[in-house]
Parts: C-alpha cells; structure tokens; sequence
C-alpha cells in the first residue's frame, strides 16, 4: 500500500508525509480528550444523514454501534491512538472504518474544519458548567470561613495601609462577589457555546440535502423553547475561534481574582499580620530554615494566574493576522484551552481546600483593629454632624491626629483642651465616636460593613449557595 494512501485526504498525493512532518503536525496528543464529543457530533451527523437518505437504516445502526464500540474502548484505555493518523477525529474514523463498510460514508457533507468547531463548542459547554460547579464549591468554603469568624473584626486596607474598620465576614463577602461575576461570566461562555456549526463542511456548507437544525437539535444546541440554534455563516463557523479567546479570558479572570484572594491569605498569614493561619496540609517547610511554614499553594494560585494570562494572550495572537477561513495553525488553538481549564480546575480546588482549613486568629486581629486611627474619618464625620463642612473637618482631624503623634498618644487619649484649641465643634462628648462596635453599627447602607448588613448578606450567600 503506497504511504500516501495511509491518509484520509491522501488521493491526490504521490508520497506520504516525512516522518518529522508527521511529528509536527499531529494532535492527536491534546485533541484525543474531544473523543466524547467527536463520538456524540458524529451520531447526530449520522441520524441526520440517515434521515435525509444519503445512509439507510442499517448503515446508521452500524455506524452508531462502531462508535459506541470504539469509545468504550477509549474510556476503558484500551484504545491505540495513532499520530500518522494526526488527530481524534481521523483515528476515530479510521477505527470506524475497520470494524464498519459503512464509515466510508460517515464524513458525507462534513469536513473536519466544522467537525473539530462542533466538538469544541460541545467541550465549552461542559467545561463551562464544571467550572461553575467549582466556583460553587470555593464559594462555599468562603462562606463556611466567613461563618466560623462572623463577630471578628479586622482593619480594611486601601494603599496596604490601615484604613477603616470591617468585618473580616465583610471582607471575606468582597471575595464571594469576584467570584460570583465569574460563575456569571462563564453561564455567558456557556450561552454563546450554544450554536451548532456542523453543516458548514469546509467552509461553504454542502450541495448535498442536509438538515442542519435537525443535527443541532439531537446534539442540544438549542434555545429554551427547544428551538436549533446553529450558526449563520458557513466561514465565520469554520474560522472564528473567539469562543476560545472567551472561555481562556473568563479563565484568566477567574485566575486574577483567585490571585488576589491568594495574596490577601499570604499577607494575613505573615508574622507582621498574624490575622489567620494557613491549614498544614497547603503549607511547606524550608529544607533550609526550620521555623519556615511557608504559604506555597497561595504562592502557586499567584503563579498558575500569570499562566492563564499567557494562555489568553496565545490565542489572541494566535487568530490575529489570520485570512478567512480555517488554517492549520488553528490546530494550536486547543493547547491553551485545556491547560487553562485544566489549571483553573485545579486552582479552584486548591483555593477551596486551602480555605477549608483556614484560622483565624482571634488576638490578633483584635489587636489590629483597636488601633483608634481607624476611626479618624467616624470624628470627621462627628463634626460633620455639627454643621462644620466635610473639607474642613477632614483638615481638623488630620491636626488632632499629628497632635496625638506629636505627644506618642492614641488619639482619644489627648486632653480635651487640646483638642478643642484645635477646632471648637469638638464637645465633651468627642471620644465616644472611639467605639468599634458603633462605628460598624452606624454602616447601615447596603454594600456596607455594619452588623445588620453583614447579617444580611450571610443569608443572601445562603440563599444562593444552598
Ligand atoms: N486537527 C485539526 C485542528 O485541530 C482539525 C481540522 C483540520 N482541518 C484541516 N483542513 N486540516 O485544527
């Protein structure tokens, strides 16, 4: 058998492709993962074929049974991927054709260009509802650490500087919102997955008479009313990838957030913050220093985020210059995209975990937050109240506050006179804006950190996390 045949598309070709060549452009090593959704487009391409008489019955049921016969043996390893065959979707086939006549019939009115689009928006579905289930899970464990520490209090920070008093549920709420947009950005990559681009063949459809609505509909791409929802340019179906950019961009995001998250965590765990401790089991020792217990999987989600950004900006790159329609160097569209799903996976579990086992230390936090310039802005707003316009009670209470540096003193421990030389809206009663608890009570708006809204946002994550 001449090399050339060894090919699907090898008819026209006098010699097979050189060995390194055939190194280079497989991908069967990534893409073999799309076996499910490759198997589930070629049942439906199939039926529809079937139905409108280009296979009879027989051939459809040989069809269909060949490849549930053939991703049986995948699932059960037991299948050998060949990368002369370059990628899933020819191995699947060529395996098809040796147990089926009939497969020599399957790729009617296809190409692999709106094969491997197809398969891809089937991956993006699934990987998008996973995702979700994650975040879900983290935000869980957020809301279980916010609930074991509900009456704590901690200093907020703006610049890294102690700036206002909040509730560390309050500031733990900050975190469940981040990652409530990405549960909501990727339903959105989800929604856009959802249009099926099988029936587009290479890349200007097919003479043949087939029933591209049908096929969306066996594979579920449809709208709420069950509708087919399938794509409406054969050359944008083939060539645009911007689902990909999409789904590794709502990766990247969620990868920042989880950053951030991570950054807070090493911040508060350091001797100099001492606010919680990080759970062992996510910690390393130094092989150097034995008093080390250092924040690795908080450091690792900081790092595995860069990685996602690179991934981002792979594909981004990737498409930019590119002319319509489909090119091969799409084929390097999927690396990326499952490493960044398959990181995000696995930061997310960290995240969860690492969470799971957090504790807060009480003392310390108690220690931070009784610093009284924490309530600087509470004795602005005290002038505020009698009648003394915001500009320049800000200006009398930065005097009051470099006073009390001047004499080494917290600031409601300086004599009343004093203070009162300084601005004479200052009364008697000046120090009792110096109460933690009232500070916070006095946050009633919503969004704010006051008790009452912090108990209301502890039921509103209930509701939604139940
Ligand atoms: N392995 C290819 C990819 O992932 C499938 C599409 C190939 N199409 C083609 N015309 N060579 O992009």
């Amino acid at each position: 058998m001449p090399k050339s045949s060894h090919v699907t598309w090898g008819g026209r070709f006098a010699a097979g492709p050189a060995d390194l060549m055939l190194q280079f452009s497989e991908s069967v090593s990534t893409d073999r993962r799309l076996a499910p959704f490759d198997v589930a487009g070629s049942k439906a391409h199939a039926t529809m074929l079937a139905r409108a008489g280009l296979l009879t019955a027989g051939e459809r049921n040989a069809i269909h049974a060949g490849l549930d016969a053939i991703l049986a043996q995948i699932e059960a390893g037991r299948f050998t991927w060949d990368t002369a065959l370059e990628d899933v979707h020819m191995n699947i086939e060529r395996a098809l054709t040796r147990r089926v006549p009939a497969a020599a019939k399957l790729h009617t009115a296809r190409s692999r260009n709106d094969q491997v689009a197809t398969d891809m928006r089937l991956f993006f579905k699934e990987a998008c509802g996973l995702l979700r289930g994650k975040l879900r899970s983290a935000q869980r464990s957020l809301l279980a650490a916010a609930g074991a520490a509900r009456e704590v209090l901690i200093p907020g920070y703006t610049h890294l500087q102690r700036a206002q008093p909040v509730y560390f549920a309050h500031h733990l709420f900050a975190w469940l919102e981040m990652l409530e947009r990405d549960h909501a950005r990727f339903g959105e990559v989800a929604g856009r997955a959802n249009e099926c681009p099988l029936g587009s063949g290479a890349l200007a459809g097919t003479t043949l008479p087939i029933d591209r609505e049908f096929t969306a509909r066996l594979l579920g791409f449809v709208d709420r009313r069950g509708r087919a929802r399938v794509t409406q340019n054969s050359m944008d179906a083939v060539a645009d990838r911007d689902l990909f950019v999409e789904f590794a961009s709502a990766c990247a995001l969620f990868g920042v957030h989880m950053s951030r998250i991570a950054e807070d965590l090493i911040l508060w765990s350091s001797t100099e913050f001492g606010f919680v401790s990080l759970p062992d089991a996510f910690c390393t020792g130094s092989s150097l220093m034995p008093q080390k217990k250092n924040p690795d999987s908080c450091e690792l989600l900081r790092g595995k985020s860069a990685r996602l950004q690179g991934n981002l900006q792979a594909l981004l790159a990737l498409v930019k210059g590119l002319p319509l329609t489909y090119n091969r160097d799409l084929q390097e569209d999927k690396p990326p995209v499952f490493d960044s799903f398959d990181q995000t996976v696995l930061c997310a579990d960290v995240l969860a975990a690492t969470v799971g086992g957090l504790a807060v230390r009480r003392d310390r936090c108690a220690a931070a937050v009784a610093d009284p310039a924490l309530l600087a802005t509470d004795l602005a707003d005290y002038l505020v109240l009698r009648g003394v316009p915001f500009r320049e009670a800000h200006h009398a209470v930065g005097s009051v506050v470099a006073l009390a540096e001047k004499h080494g003193v917290p600031i409601p421990a300086l004599p009343a006179e004093k203070v009162r030389n300084v601005h004479d809206g200052f009364g008697p009663d000046w120090t009792s804006v110096f109460d933690l608890r009232r500070s916070l009570r006095l946050r009633r708006g919503t969004g704010m950190p006051g008790p009452a809204q912090v108990a209301r946002q502890f039921a509103r994550w209930r509701r939604i996390l139940k």
